[in-house]
C-alpha cells in the first residue's frame, strides 16, 4: 500500500521589525484608510540587514524538524518555494540545506511566485506517496521587502516578510496531504513581475534607471484573476477529494488582500469564519503566508487533528492551485529530542569543515590537475 504523506511539523520566522500603515504615510502619498479598505492589511514584518530568506527559511525549518521530532540527517527532500531567494544560484534550499546540515536531502528552489508553497506541498506529498522519499521539508520564505519600490504606493503597501515551514512524512495511516491541483497561464506574466536579473534584462545602468529590478504589477487585473481562481481551484480539488464544501472545516488561502479572500469566499458562499486570515498583521508574505496563516491556526487551536483542510492560493506566472489535506499532526511516538541551536552548531562545523577539506584537495590535486597535462 502506499504511504500517505503527513504533516508531522511546523514552524515560522518572522522579522522583529513591524512596518505600520501610518509608517507608510511618511514614504508615500497614502493613508491607514486606504490600505485598510482596499487591502486589510494594517502592518507588515522587514527583515533586518542580516536577516534573508534563507535565514528566515533555516529558522522556520528547523522549528519545524523540531516539532516533527525528526532529525535533518533524516530529511531526504528540501523544497524552498520564494520569489525572493538569495541568490538566482546557488538555490536557497541548498543554503538551508547546509545550515541545517541535511546531509541526505536534495534541495531545490521552486519558483511559482505566491502559488510556491501550494506547488511545493503538492510535489512533496507526491515524492512521499509513491514511494521514493519518506520525509520532507516544504519551505515558503520572503524577504520581498528587497525587492519592493518604496516609492510606488501601488505595490510598497502589499507586502512583507517571513517564513512558514512544514515537515512532510510518509505513515501507514491514512490522512494528510490527499489531493492537489496546479495550474498556470503564463499569458497573464506581464501582470506581475519582476524584470530584472535574469537573461532577458541582466542587470546593468540602464536597467535600474528604468526601474525593472523591482516589483511590477497591474492590481486590478491581478485581484480580478485571484477573485475568480481562488474560487475555481477551491472547488476542484473539493471534488477531486470527493466532498463537498460542507466537509471542510477550514479553508486557508494565500494571505494577499481581503477583498480578494472575501471575494473568492462569496463565489464559494463560504462563511468567512471558515476562513484563517491573518494578514492584517503581515501583509502579502507571497509564499509564506498560507504557512504563517496555518501555524497560528494550529498553535492557537483552531486547527485540530481530524479537521479537512483546503489550502488555496494564487500568484505571478500567472499560476494558482490548491491542495486538500486531512490534518493529523505529530506523530504520537517516541522522538529524538532536536534541539534547533544544537543542529546549526554542528551543521555550521561540518560546513566549515568540508570546505577546508575542499581546499586542501584543490593544494594536493591543483598541480597535476588536467589543465597542467
Ligand atoms: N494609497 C492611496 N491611493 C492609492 C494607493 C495607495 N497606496 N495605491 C493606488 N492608489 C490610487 C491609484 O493611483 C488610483 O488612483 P486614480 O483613480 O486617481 O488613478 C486609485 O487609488 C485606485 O487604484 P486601483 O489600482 O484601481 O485600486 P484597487 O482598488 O484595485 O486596489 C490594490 C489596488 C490594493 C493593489 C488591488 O488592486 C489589489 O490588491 N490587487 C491584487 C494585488 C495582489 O494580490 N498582488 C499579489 C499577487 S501574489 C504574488 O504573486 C506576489
Amino acid at each position: 500500500m502506499s504511504p500517505y504523506a503527513h504533516g508531522t511539523g511546523w514552524g515560522t520566522a518572522v522579522p522583529e521589525q513591524v512596518l505600520t500603515n501610518a509608517d507608510l504615510e511618511k514614504l508615500v502619498d497614502t493613508d491607514d484608510e486606504w490600505i485598510v479598505s482596499r487591502t486589510g492589511i494594517h502592518e507588515r514584518r522587514i527583515a533586518s540587514s542580516e536577516q534573508t530568506t534563507a535565514s528566515l527559511a533555516t529558522e522556520a525549518a528547523l522549528q519545524a524538524l523540531q516539532v516533527a521530532g525528526l532529525k535533518p540527517t533524516d530529511v531526504d527532500l528540501i523544497i524552498v518555494a520564494t520569489s525572493s531567494p538569495e541568490h538566482t544560484f546557488p538555490a536557497t534550499a541548498c543554503l538551508v540545506q547546509d545550515r541545517i546540515g541535511a546531509i541526505r536531502a536534495g534541495a531545490f528552489d521552486l519558483s511559482a511566485a505566491c502559488s510556491g508553497f501550494i506547488f511545493g506541498l503538492h510535489l512533496a506529498a507526491q515524492s512521499i506517496r509513491t514511494g521514493a522519499i519518506r520525509n520532507a521539508v516544504v519551505i515558503g520564505s520572503e524577504t520581498l521587502s528587497r525587492l519592493v519600490n518604496w516609492q510606488d504606493r501601488g505595490t510598497c503597501i502589499l507586502f512583507g516578510d517571513g517564513a512558514g515551514a512544514f515537515v512532510l512524512q510518509a505513515a501507514e495511516e491514512p490522512g494528510g496531504v490527499l489531493q492537489g491541483v496546479i495550474r498556470s497561464d503564463g499569458s497573464g506574466g506581464d501582470l506581475l513581475s519582476l524584470p530584472a536579473g535574469g537573461s532577458r534584462y541582466p542587470i546593468s545602468h540602464k536597467v535600474i534607471e528604468a526601474g525593472l529590478h523591482y516589483i511590477q504589477m497591474n492590481g486590478r487585473e491581478v485581484f480580478r484573476f485571484a477573485s475568480r481562481v481562488m474560487t475555481q481551484a477551491t472547488e476542484e480539488v473539493i471534488r477531486k477529494a470527493g466532498l463537498h464544501l460542507n466537509d471542510i472545516q477550514w479553508v486557508i488561502p494565500h494571505q494577499a488582500n481581503l477583498r480578494i479572500i472575501e471575494a473568492a469566499a462569496r463565489g464559494l458562499k463560504l462563511p468567512m469564519e471558515r476562513c484563517i486570515v491573518n494578514l492584517e498583521r503581515y501583509g502579502n508574505t507571497s509564499t509564506a503566508s498560507i504557512p504563517l496563516a496555518t501555524v497560528e491556526a494550529i498553535n492557537d487551536g483552531r486547527v485540530k487533528a481530524g479537521d479537512k483542510i483546503v489550502f488555496v492560493g494564487f500568484g505571478a506566472g500567472l499560476t494558482w492551485g490548491a491542495v486538500y489535506v486531512e490534518w493529523t499532526g505529530p506523530f504520537a511516538t517516541r522522538r529524538p529530542f532536536v534541539r534547533p541551536a544544537y543542529i546549526r552548531f554542528l551543521a555550521h562545523v561540518r560546513s566549515a569543515l568540508l570546505q577546508v577539506l575542499r581546499r586542501l584537495d584543490a593544494i594536493i590535486w591543483g598541480r597535476v590537475s588536467h589543465f597542467d597535462e
